[in-house]
């Protein structure tokens, strides 16, 4: 890989406290619904992207899944590896770009979690063609009929709170739906200019539909606060499960080359 992202930057700096975050605190719940939605049985196998510092991944290995995370920040992979050897599983991780992996096995699940990259741009990521290429990733990797769960940030609640200011100081972008924000210098990182997108559920669809994943729910997935309840519009997150019932078109994989110009 060549130099480090923004978001490299930041979850290497932050992954000593990342598990202090509030929106951390209720994995055991959140493995427990997650679990129900992706149908699985003890021994199946589970790609979670994006893992973080393996909260996911452990809980999962801790009940018999096969577990393999995938991340860009080798911080986070750390602690992750640090929590799989304190509760004494094995879970498989793997340093990698989510916009460019491929994995030789099929997975009976993946989940793709608090953004879990998805969204997350570097500075160069086209804002459409960045998730659209996980997405495809996502789908290479799975078994048919297999089930994907995401949580991504949702752009009803970017439209509501951003304001015309905001828009003419480039802070917001209403025709990508892409927040930027300068962040100061703080837990070790220098002072880094980030970009995240939000989502519309007609366009997760769509995205979904040409990864050959066919949307079976959506909710308002707010981190820390799942339910099977209506996306309402302050949501923070909506959460997606699908099945993957296709493979990604061709017209996907030619979108989602545009990833990393
Ligand atoms: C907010 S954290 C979510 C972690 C975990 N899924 C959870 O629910 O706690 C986002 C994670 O995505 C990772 N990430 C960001 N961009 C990525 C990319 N392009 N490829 C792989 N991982 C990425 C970050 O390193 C970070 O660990």
């Amino acid at each position: 890989m060549t130099e480090k992202t923004a978001w490299e930057t930041f979850f290497d700096a932050h992954a000593p406290v990342y598990d202090e975050n509030v929106f951390t605190k209720n994995t055991v719940k959140e493995v427990d619904f997650l679990l129900e939605e992706l149908g699985l049985a003890t021994g199946d196998t589970v790609l979670d992207v994006g893992c973080g510092t393996g909260r996911h991944s452990v809980e999962l290995a801790k009940r018999g899944y096969v577990v393999t995370g995938l991340d860009l920040s080798s911080e986070m992979l750390a602690k992750a590896s640090a929590a799989a050897k304190a509760a004494a599983v094995h879970v498989q991780l793997i340093r990698s770009d989510a916009t460019s992996f491929s994995l030789p096995e099929k997975y009976d699940a993946a989940i793709c979690l608090c953004e879990g990259s998805f969204g997350l741009l570097s500075q160069t990521d086209d804002p459409v063609a960045q998730p659209l290429s996980i997405l495809c990733n996502i789908s290479r990797s799975l078994k048919p009929q297999a089930k994907v769960m995401a949580t991504v940030l949702s752009a009803a609640r970017m439209l509501r709170t951003h304001s015309n200011e905001d828009v003419l100081a480039g802070r917001f972008d209403p025709l990508t739906l892409v927040e930027s924000a300068e962040m100061p210098p703080r837990e070790g990182y220098p002072a880094i200019s980030v970009r995240e997108r939000g989502f519309a559920a007609t366009e997760l669809t769509l995205l979904f539909r040409i990864a050959g994943l066919s949307v079976v729910n959506m909710w308002g997935g707010t981190a820390g606060n799942w339910g099977r309840r209506i996306l309402d519009l302050d949501e923070y997150e909506i959460m997606i499960v699908a099945t993957k019932t296709a493979e990604p078109s061709a017209g996907a994989d030619a979108l989602s080359r545009a990833a990393r110009p």
